[in-house]
């Protein structure tokens, strides 16, 4: 039997395990990136290992989330990070250079090979064949450190494309389609690969923008076969060296079948305040707005920027809408200005932002109180906009470009003449705002830059056989790493410093959470279904480690929220009987004994002894993980070894 192209790349990278489905197996990574709002933290862990040079092909650190610059604490981490890698043999994007996944697509992606960040949107790297997975910070800094990445051996869902896209039709339709018909939550443990004859006429940023939401799907990645267009692309980045022709066996076989037909597809639209409550655009055509924001890892293209430029081209914003547009690199705006369109959208009376994640979360631009904003971005979750209530609708750059000049929500579709546009045969090529990294005997001699606003990262305790601790919070279904760790405009700065984020824990589930954990230690977090869904951010279990929580009962977790608690030493323990969720109220005093024990068999009870009664709870974690929890989290745990 063939394989998918999912299982050549991890056959050619597997260390650990075999490739069965369901079990845990180890990768070796090749290429890693941090961006700034994980990157101090996960520097901070890389240290904390003590590893003098990173031992991947290639790292890179990009700067590209909080570029607002209120105080000293943007530049401290910069400098920090900067030092760093430096010292350590990492490649340093400077800030303003573009946003991680878009810079990463562009000059460093090679098919074939496995990349790791410290940001849930790496997968954008399978548009280019990567195998690109976003994970926590600490998992980040043990692959730069050598190690391998530990993943379940997925199943592989075989994503047909049929067809061409017709005019007004995006990319961004094709995923916003998936997330229709899979969901969510459709993803778990699963990667999505790309096949069928519809793939040849998607140009790689195009399928960049599909990979990149994929991670909105819950997957732990999606992957593109590396092609023709491939070569292509590459070629016109001058880096044809690195094209290598990577596709499925034809007689692979897959656990699953999506079909799309490009042909019939039509502009779609993710409406508030999730990324899978897709309708027609036409179903709410004449909608009106407030606010239309275009860019983010998910669409700011040198490709999708031009689109807007022509549609927008001698036009005018209406008059009752704000609109920004965010380039994704510097390579993008660069050509936008030498070749005439950045004029044309400025002509328009639209803004133009530096390039970086911007409004994406609520940075620049958040939308007026219950405003209507459409965004070419990747999440709507509540809130994530900056204003809690904002309703925020996610569509492809042609609908929101065409909106932002009728002032309601329009459809592209047959509405105008919309123009073609190429894929350039060559980009404007100047690594000029990357830092390359000292020798290994120049790095002797380069110091840390720390500013006061490094503060050590908190580590759990090795855990105890007998755990006692209340209720300490009950929070509904599809909780968001956002929830639990908000990460405003206010908050970034202190992305180096737990101690204070940590005031903010879940705060907009429960604005007294903070202080009940503070004040009853070994504590328990009550959750739904789906906890700690979104971006990778590690903060979502360091502020609970900082806290003092002891384990999280949910109905389900996904999948790089719960390694990132069991890495940081917290429990992630799964109600085997739903109901008992309803039964807990916070305050309850709950215990477990024998918890070594209980932990390594996978059966754990939990007592409410203030119900009087126990609960059957689970723990899915291998022989490894269970070896971090009794340590209190990894680095308790290499520090063991040492
Ligand atoms: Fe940045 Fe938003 Fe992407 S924060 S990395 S543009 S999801």
């Amino acid at each position: 039997m063939g394989l998918t192209l999912t299982e050549k790349i991890i056959k050619d990278h597997l260390v650990v395990g075999k490739m069965e489905k369901g079990t845990e197996i180890g990768i070796h990574i090749d290429q890693t990136l941090t961006q700034d709002s994980t990157g101090t933290m996960a520097y901070m862990q890389l240290e904390a290992m003590e590893v003098p040079r990173v031992k991947t092909k290639r790292s890179l650190a990009y700067i590209d989330h909080n570029m607002l610059q209120e105080g000293p604490e943007n530049m401290d981490d910069h400098l920090f990070i900067q030092s760093m890698a430096k010292k350590h043999g990492i490649y340093f994007s400077r800030p303003g250079n573009g946003i991680c996944h878009q810079v990463e697509i562009e000059r460093f992606g090679v098919p074939g090979q496995t990349l790791l960040g410290s940001d849930s949107h790496t997968p954008t790297g399978g548009g280019i064949g990567m195998l690109a997975i976003g994970a926590g910070g600490l998992d980040v800094a043990v692959a730069m450190a050598g190690g391998e990445y530990y993943i379940t051996m997925p199943e592989i869902v075989k994503v047909e494309l049929t067809g061409k896209l017709r005019k007004g039709v995006a990319s961004k339709d094709i995923i916003l389609e998936v997330l229709r018909q899979c969901t969510v939550k459709g993803g778990v443990n699963k990667v999505f690969e790309y096949t069928g004859p519809g793939v040849a006429t998607l140009t790689v940023p195009e399928r960049a923008t599909i990979t990149n939401m994929g991670a909105e799907l819950g997957a732990t990645t999606s992957v593109f076969p590396s092609d023709d267009m491939t070569r292509a692309f590459l070629k016109a980045q001058e880096r044809e060296d690195d094209f290598t022709p990577l596709a499925a066996d034809d007689d692979a076989e897959y656990d699953q079948v999506v079909k799309v037909d490009l042909s019939t597809l039509e502009p779609l639209v993710a409406c508030p305040h999730s990324p899978d409550a897709v309708k027609k655009v036409s179903e709410l055509e004449g909608m009106p707005i407030n606010q239309v924001c275009i860019g983010s890892c998910t669409n700011s293209s040198y490709l999708d920027l031009m689109k807007v430029a022509a549609i927008m081209k001698g036009k005018t914003v209406a008059e009752n809408v704000e609109m920004v547009v965010a380039p994704g690199s510097r390579q993008v705006l660069t050509m936008l200005a030498e070749n005439g369109a950045l004029a044309d959208i400025l002509s328009t009376g639209a803004r133009v932002l530096e390039c970086g994640c911007g409004p994406c979360i609520g940075m620049g631009q958040a939308p007026c109180t219950d405003g209507v904003s459409l965004r070419t971005f990747n999440r709507n979750f509540k809130g994530r906009s900056g204003t809690v209530s904002g309703q925020i609708y996610l569509l492809s750059p042609e609908t929101a470009a065409i909106s932002a000049i009728t002032g309601v929500l329009t459809s592209p579709l047959g509405k105008v003449d919309l123009p073609d546009i190429d894929m350039p045969h060559h980009f404007k090529v100047n690594d000029n705002a990357i830092v390359p990294p000292a020798s290994e005997e120049e790095a002797k001699e380069i110091e840390i830059i720390r500013g006061p606003n490094i503060k050590p990262f908190p580590l759990s305790e090795a855990l105890k056989d007998e755990l006692q601790g209340i209720a300490l919070i009950h929070v509904e279904d599809n909780i968001t790493t956002d929830h639990i760790m908000p990460s405003n405009a206010k908050l970034l700065p202190f992305r180096s410093n737990i101690p204070h984020l940590a005031n903010y824990c879940l705060t907009p589930c429960d604005p007294e959470f903070p202080e009940r954990a503070k004040a009853n230690p070994g504590g328990f977090i009550i959750a739904g279904s789906n906890y700690g869904q979104g971006s990778s951010r590690e903060h979502a279990a360091l502020a609970p480690v900082y806290l003092g929580v002891q384990g999280v009962v949910a109905k389900s977790f996904a999948r790089i929220h719960k390694n990132n608690l069991i890495n940081n030493g917290i429990l992630p323990l799964i109600f085997k009987n739903e109901a008992d969720y309803d039964d807990i109220d916070v305050g309850d005093s709950l215990s477990i004994s024998d918890a070594i024990h209980a932990i390594g068999t996978g059966n754990v009870t939990m007592t409410n002894e203030t119900k009087g009664h126990s609960y059957e709870l689970g723990i899915e974690i291998s022989e490894r993980q269970r070896e971090m929890l009794v340590a209190g989290g990894l680095i308790n745990k290499i520090k063991a070894n040492k």
